[in-house]
């Protein structure tokens, strides 16, 4: 049983999906580099992100938590990280003005670049490598020297997170999430489409509600809130080495940050309670999120709960549950009674992507089906309104770009289409359209 905690106390306990760093000098002394590092973000962002998160644990806001499977070395462009926001904006419009539930923002963006994988080795045809990990470890491509793990993918990592964040900041405290700049929000593949259309109406309606408060008199450019927007990062907390070496102590309260991130997730390959990953989280103070699968028991929810969230501090822990669509009202509702029946606090959101992936037959290529991923919503929703608890949030994989990674959507991505404008290195993503029109059926079971 740990004592003390510290930033690498997780080290005496068993670590899983870490890399085989080919030479541990040079990894040690990356990590030494990257201690020596600025922070990415800065406590007082995290804790008014857990104060929006406690709300939505307490049934009055809701978690909108999106972005990429893994963020890519290459596709790092402005417009790319526009786009995603740009999507992202939208759909919290779309659930604000629909539910009317403040909408919490938070991207799987810069940082989200480490992978967790089922197996160790990847086949094609007749090559075995070792698995793609994300590219702050190794690159996706086909041959084995691109796959071996190098350290010094972490520090670009870190400088692409750096400048991902500078982005960030300047588009959202920068004019560009202007509420009166809702109509811009639209690119140009998504406004012809059904539901670009239906989102040209509430942009209209919200355009026409912010002159009608002009009229009255109200000075719309001193209201900081319609002008500016929080949008918080996360990344799972997968790589621990990083992690640790970006955690530190705030001199004020003497608590411990990772400063990596704002919010950071356990994975469900690495949730296991008496590992290192566990042991990291539970130390330091950001949000966290752990996933939970269709296999997770009762005893297992509490003891999360137990290690990450003893003092029951609500916002602390999100637990994300990613079932599938076939399981989730079967599995859920026993964990969320446990957790209400023992006090605990926790938000509830949904994965719905995860437990809901499967290799098409044709292509070869990792997909999902759109309708598959809203019948999980539906079930999460379900069960808890069975329960009367709070259907506190979603996390998607998506894209702002055009691709066709999922199948199905109002305009319908079929099956022998999918290679026409697959991009993702790691999991199937949602497109533009999917997304808003995902948005608009999740604000319908929600209210
Ligand atoms: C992910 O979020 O990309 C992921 C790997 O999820 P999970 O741990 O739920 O499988
Ligand atoms: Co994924």
């Amino acid at each position: 049983m740990q004592t003390t905690w510290n930033p690498m106390s997780w080290k005496e306990l068993p670590a899983m999906q870490q890399p085989e760093w080919p030479d541990n000098d040079e990894y040690e002394a990356t990590l030494k580099e990257i201690t020596g590092y600025p922070p990415l973000v800065f406590v007082n962002e995290i804790k008014s992100l857990q104060s929006a998160l406690a709300l939505a644990t307490q049934g009055k806001a809701f978690l909108l938590q999106a972005g990429d499977c893994a963020e890519s070395f290459y596709d790092h462009s402005a417009q790319t990280i526009q786009h995603k926001m740009k999507v992202i904006l939208q759909m919290a419009v779309v659930l604000t003005y629909s539910t009317g539930v403040p909408v919490i923002k938070v991207g799987r963006i810069a940082g989200q670049y480490a992978k967790p994988r089922s197996s160790p080795v990847e086949k094609y045809g007749d090559l075995e490598l070792p698995s793609f990990r994300g590219h702050i470890v190794n690159s996706e491509e086909l041959d084995l020297k691109s796959r071996i793990p190098d350290p010094s993918r972490m520090v670009k990592a870190y400088h692409q997170s750096a400048s991902s964040l500078n982005l960030i900041r300047s588009f959202t405290k920068g004019g560009f999430a202007d509420l009166s700049k809702v109509h811009t929000w639209t690119q140009e593949f998504v406004a012809s489409s059904a539901e670009g259309q239906r989102y040209e109406a509430v942009a209209f309606e919200i355009e026409r509600a912010l002159r009608f408060m002009a009229a009255c008199g109200i000075d719309l450019s001193k209201e900081q809130v319609l002008q500016q927007v929080n949008f918080w990062t996360s990344h799972e907390a997968l790589l621990l080495g990083y992690e640790s070496a970006l955690t530190r102590q705030d001199p004020a309260s003497g608590k411990w940050y990772d400063l990596s991130t704002h919010s950071l997730w356990i994975g469900e390959r690495t949730r296991n309670l008496g590992g290192a990953h566990l042991e990291f989280a539970a130390g330091i103070s950001n949000p966290i999120g752990c996933k939970i699968g269709p296999t997770t028991t009762i005893e297992q929810v509490l003891g999360t709960c137990e290690k990450l969230n003893p003092n029951r501090i609500p916002g602390r822990l999100n637990l994300i549950a990613r079932m599938g669509a076939d399981k989730i009202t079967d599995v859920l509702p026993s964990l969320v009674e446990a957790v209400k029946r023992e006090g605990h606090q926790v938000l509830w959101t949904s994965d719905p992507m995860h437990g809901n992936t499967f290799s098409s037959s044709g292509t070869g290529l990792k997909t999902r089906r759109f309708d598959v991923i809203l019948s999980e919503l539906k079930g999460f929703f379900e069960v808890h309104k069975e329960l009367g608890t709070w259907p506190g949030g979603v996390h998607i994989e998506l894209t702002g770009e055009n691709v066709t990674e999922c199948l199905g959507g109002a305009e319908e991505v079929l099956e022998d289409e999918l290679d026409m404008n697959y991009n993702t290195i790691c999991d199937p993503r949602l497109n533009g359209r999917q997304s808003l029109d995902l948005a608009y059926q999740v604000a319908e079971m929600l209210i």
